[in-house]
């Protein structure tokens, strides 16, 4: 019989990769990639060819739009030299070196300068609400409007609704793991709250957290003033509908809306 210490080492969540459940979770790289693409065609009449996926993490984004053909290339830019480096290993190598050869990643803050230019740079899954002040978020679009080539489109996701605003949970499960989203400490003063991502395992043991940050919940009229101020025309705003029957989801253009417990946009601003 093995011993405590040896069985401890043995545990699911002791042998899970936070990155890779946290991919498999979260991650929707082909829904992203449909719906860039969708708009830029109708919007340019072209199809993209370089994206800048800002805030990049695992850069599984980057990977996949590289993959969609030798004309696309992408820019992956994150803070965390970690997470570039699982993004090397398990994303780019597995695509291999003529994919990989197309990729860039670059371990840099997004506020600072930077020369690189993109069809299309997009902020997804709301990691701009990592910037907590409207000074951030102000140099974080301007940065965005530079390093866009001309008629380039500037793509963000936003989350709201009343649970955005309140602590809430979620739990959703997969094979062999739950992802647990906690949502709570929810400051109406100033719109931030602590977020944290914990994974549970069948054998009743669980990284918690695998990732803990906190963010400032940005409001649709907020953004859209910050994007004006940073010289973006007005942006589209595609909402999110879930068909209650298969659970599919579409996101369709619109003007006005009846606020939800969550909602989920894409915003799509150009200069
Ligand atoms: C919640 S993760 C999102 C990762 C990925 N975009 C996704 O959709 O799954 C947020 C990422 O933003 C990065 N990050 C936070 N602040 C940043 C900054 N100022 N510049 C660059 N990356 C930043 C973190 O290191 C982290 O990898």
């Amino acid at each position: 019989m093995a011993s405590r210490s040896t069985a401890r080492k043995h545990t699911l969540a002791e042998q899970a990769d936070r990155f890779a459940l946290y991919q498999e979770a979260v991650n929707a790289p082909a829904d992203n990639i449909d719906f860039i693409e969708r708009v830029y065609t109708e919007m340019r009449g072209a199809k993209p060819k370089v994206l800048k996926e800002d805030f990049c993490g695992t850069a599984l984004l980057a990977t996949e739009w590289a993959k969609r053909g030798p004309q696309r290339r992408s820019i992956g830019v994150d803070l965390d030299a970690e997470a570039l480096a699982w993004a090397r290993r398990h994303n780019l190598g597995p695509a291999g070196p003529a994919i990989a050869s197309r990729i860039e990643l670059v371990h840099a803050d997004v506020l600072a300068p930077n020369e690189h230019r993109a069809d299309v740079v997009c902020a997804l899954n709301f990691s701009y609400f990592l910037l907590p002040s409207r000074q951030q978020l102000l140099a974080y679009f301007r940065n965005v409007r530079r390093s866009l080539r001309p008629r380039g489109l500037f793509v963000l996701d936003c989350i709201g609704g009343t649970e955005a605003v309140a602590d809430y949970h979620e739990r959703r499960e997969y094979d062999g793991f739950s992802y647990l989203w906690d949502h709570s400490e929810f400051n109406p003063l100033d719109h931030t709250a602590r977020c944290s991502i914990s994974f549970a395992f069948p054998d009743g043991s669980r990284i918690e957290p695998a990732f803990a940050y906190r963010w400032r919940v940005w409001t649709l009229p907020e953004l859209r003033d910050l994007l004006d101020e940073a010289g973006f025309a007005a942006p589209r705003v595609f909402w999110e509908y879930t068909d209650e029957e298969d659970g599919t989801t579409e996101y369709r253009e619109i003007a006005h809306e009846q606020n939800q417990e969550i909602w989920l946009t894409y915003l799509v601003a150009s200069t």
